[in-house]
């Protein structure tokens, strides 16, 4: 491991410090290079959705045998947490280590944003083996109308995010992130390591989190609320599907 900056950005510390909000989006928000990682040239297979291996009343990290190799980064992104001051004392361990089997990650994204219950924004702590995280350097238009318990915000930054505006992470690096940082896994067929270390303000509530059997949460029941979003009204969405192909319009539109 070794160190970039421990310090992080004001920009980044004003925005931790102030509860999760749609008007964040009008600001850009860019990945803070943290530290170098070290990882072995070959990665075996491990997939871990958010596991939790922190909560307040856990008294301290609880991390099993297997992902041992990450304790190293994990505490050193607890370390950058403490030095700016950041009280997220949730923590969540996602590792995407073999082929790339998820289908949304390539689509442009946030991470960590829920307007569920209002509260401080989290923290991610992302790192990635060539091709690393790409990014969009731009600001975002979200509407005073756009209802996130209604519209698909995902959507939206889809449809503003632009080539001209893509950047990419250098591989091997870790970078904190807010919710307001607006990525995506580039498209790619192969094998390849992601690891994300989150912090958060409360308890990620979603039953498809990997279970830790060293931290064992509730059971929520509770249906993800991304299910049942809709497209803002102004905009054309992906679920928009027309299946007449190009050809057939132009053949009724000339015919007599
Ligand atoms: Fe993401």
């Amino acid at each position: 491991m070794k160190p970039i900056r421990s310090r992080l950005p004001n920009h980044f510390i004003r925005r931790a410090t102030e509860n999760l909000s749609l008007d964040g989006y009008w600001v850009r928000s860019d990945p803070v290079p943290v530290f170098h990682c070290i990882h072995p040239p070959e990665f075996r297979d491990q997939y871990i959705l958010r596991m939790a291996v922190r909560t307040p009343e856990s008294g301290g990290f609880r991390i099993p045998h297997e992902l041992n190799w990450l304790r190293p980064a994990i505490y050193a992104c607890d370390g950058i947490q403490k030095q700016n001051g950041l009280p997220n004392q949730y923590v969540y361990v996602t590792v995407r280590s073999g082929e790339v089997l998820s289908q949304t990650d390539d689509d442009w994204h946030v991470d960590g944003f829920s307007m569920r219950v209002p509260h401080l924004p989290e923290q991610n702590y992302i790192c990635a083996s060539s091709p690393a995280t790409e990014w969009q350097a731009k600001s975002f238009d979200v509407p005073d109308d756009f209802d996130p318990m209604r519209h698909n915000l995902h959507w939206l930054l889809q449809e503003q995010a632009g080539d001209d505006a893509t950047r990419q992470c250098d591989p091997f690096v870790a970078y904190a992130i807010d919710p307001y940082c607006v990525h995506r896994r580039p498209q790619f067929n192969g094998r390849r390591l992601f690891w994300r270390v989150s912090f958060v303000a409360i308890a990620i509530e979603d039953d498809t989190c990997t279970p830790n059997p060293l931290l064992p949460m509730p059971r929520y029941g509770r249906r993800d609320i991304r299910e049942s979003l809709v497209g803002y009204p102004l905009t054309q969405y992906p679920t928009a599907v027309d299946n007449r192909s190009p050809q057939t319009e132009v053949r009724s539109s000339v015919s007599p």
